[in-house]
């Protein structure tokens, strides 16, 4: 039988006349010159081997020759197992375990950021149900501790979010403790705006090993920008006190950086900043979700933060510090393991609200959709819901399987597809613009790296 090029093949130009040979499937790269496209582009166009290499110029086959058994070597030459090796990660998207929780510790918060994503469902509840009240954390916490014994997680995490967690701190307190003797090996996070940190608080969440993302989009002029409190009023010089006093109690403490319209034209002099002024050593990007970002506040946001999110990655890099978005990315790829999904929202995670609801993705805390009366839902694992979203992920979405960067995507935001393309199936644009911005910045710095080995 003839032998065919897989499908999940695709040439992407590095620099001059050097190109990435890439399958999307099986994360595996050959660079060749230029001067061997005319054999590939005949493979893909279902050539058989030996014609394609005949295109070449006489003193090109021999390359062309070691090429092709490199190719066969590094699976562009199966599809037979790319059929194979597409129904196994399709059965593990649907064998996910649920591992993490979020606990929305009140749905108050004492700033008003201007593009808050949760702006719907902040203070908009009666008084009485804002507050998460411990009754609810313990009824949680068991049903969580049942999900990661059952499904024997081994890295189960619980998340505190908010509106802002620390408004609740003594609920907080309750459900660390809780937690720590209930599911062994619970690891614990909480994203702050950080206004509220005090020496009491910083301690609990020290003693309990609390890692924290805390909130800061740039320096004074740019965070206060719209990182603003309930009065209208800049929120830096609080933010950055209680970053401090984190700091000083030794608690692992990261920054929560979300690129907006305010930081995204100049994200690397902000990214320069957090390392220099602040002593950041670690660091996470967050791109807009919900509607503003592709509502024409900024011309093109999708394709400018990409960009910026690629060169600001790049100076936290010189600089020995980690950057979570794009990091994951670079394991993806070097690791050859491909990334099922990008977000626990996939079928993955839990999320309870102070109102006693239980549902799968925090965002939807606007509008009450995708959420159920907890006590209506026995095993969130084995509820329609939870199943049809594990199933969300780029393996499983036609556009994706001829894309490029299929295996190292994860696919971004479903909420930001459904809002925004109204299918929660729908590729998540935003987040493709970084993708592909990412991948073709890998490649290139792979391609560098290879001429130094
Ligand atoms: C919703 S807040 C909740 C926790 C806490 N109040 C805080 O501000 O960190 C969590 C993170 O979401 C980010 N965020 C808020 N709105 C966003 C949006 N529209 N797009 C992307 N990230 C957003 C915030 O900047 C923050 O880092
Ligand atoms: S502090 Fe957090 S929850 Fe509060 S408005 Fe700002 S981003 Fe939203
Ligand atoms: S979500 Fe976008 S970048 Fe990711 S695989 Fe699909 S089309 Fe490609």
């Amino acid at each position: 039988m003839p032998k065919t090029i897989s499908p999940y093949t695709h040439i992407i130009k590095v620099k001059d006349d050097v190109y990435a040979l890439f399958n999307s499937l099986w994360l595996r790269v050959i660079f060749v010159d230029g001067d061997l496209l005319p054999f590939i582009y005949a493979l893909m166009r279902n050539e058989p081997p030996k014609k394609s290499l005949s295109l070449l110029a006489a003193n090109f086959r021999e390359e062309g020759q070691s090429l092709f058994q490199q190719m066969e070597l590094q699976k562009f030459m199966s599809p037979e197992s790319d059929e194979i090796k597409l129904d196994q990660i399709r059965e593990l998207l649907d064998e996910q375990k649920i591992s993490i929780m979020y606990l929305i510790m009140t749905s108050n918060c004492n700033l008003a950021c201007t593009y808050c994503y949760l702006s719907e469902a902040l203070y908009q509840n009666k008084l009485e149900d804002m507050d998460m009240v411990t009754d609810t954390i313990r009824k949680a916490i068991d049903m969580f501790a049942g999900l990661v014994k059952r499904g024997e997680v081994e890295k189960p995490e619980i998340i505190f979010y908010g509106g802002e967690p620390l408004l609740n701190i003594v609920a907080l307190e309750f459900a660390l403790k809780y937690a720590s003797t209930t599911i062994p090996n619970c690891s614990f996070t909480m994203n702050t705006n950080g206004t509220l940190v005090d020496e009491p608080s910083a301690k609990l969440l020290k003693r309990f090993d609390v890692e924290v993302g805390l909130s800061i989009d740039g320096p004074e002029n740019v965070h206060d920008k719209l990182r603003i409190d309930r009065g209208g009023k800049g929120t830096f010089s609080r933010a950055i006190t209680g970053y401090k006093k984190l700091k000083e109690n030794g608690v692992n403490v990261g920054i929560s950086c979300t690129i907006t319209p305010a930081n995204v034209g100049h994200l690397a002099e902000v990214t320069t900043w957090l390392i220099n002024d602040l002593g950041i050593e670690s660091l996470g990007f967050n791109l807009m979700i919900g509607e503003e970002a592709d509502s024409g506040i900024v011309d093109d946001y999708t394709n400018s933060a990409a960009k910026a999110l690629m060169d600001s990655f790049e100076i936290a890099k010189e600089a020995g510090v980690y950057e979570e978005r794009v990091m994951r990315r670079v394991n993806a790829l070097s690791d050859g393991q491909v990334s099922l999904n990008d977000c626990g929202g996939c079928g993955q995670q839990v999320v309870i609200t102070p109102d006693n609801q239980i549902g799968v993705c925090q965002a939807f805390m606007n509008t009450g959709e995708n959420f159920f009366p907890f006590n209506e839902v026995e095993n969130p694992s084995n509820h329609e819901l939870w199943k049809k979203w594990r199933k969300r992920s780029p393996f499983n979405i036609p556009e994706c399987l001829d894309c490029e960067a299929l295996g190292m995507c994860g696919g971004g935001c479903p909420y930001n597809s459904l809002i925004r393309y109204g299918d929660f199936m729908a590729p998540d644009l935003v987040h493709c613009a970084h993708v592909k911005e990412t991948l073709h910045f890998l490649l290139g710095d792979l391609w560098e790296l290879s001429l130094e080995a």
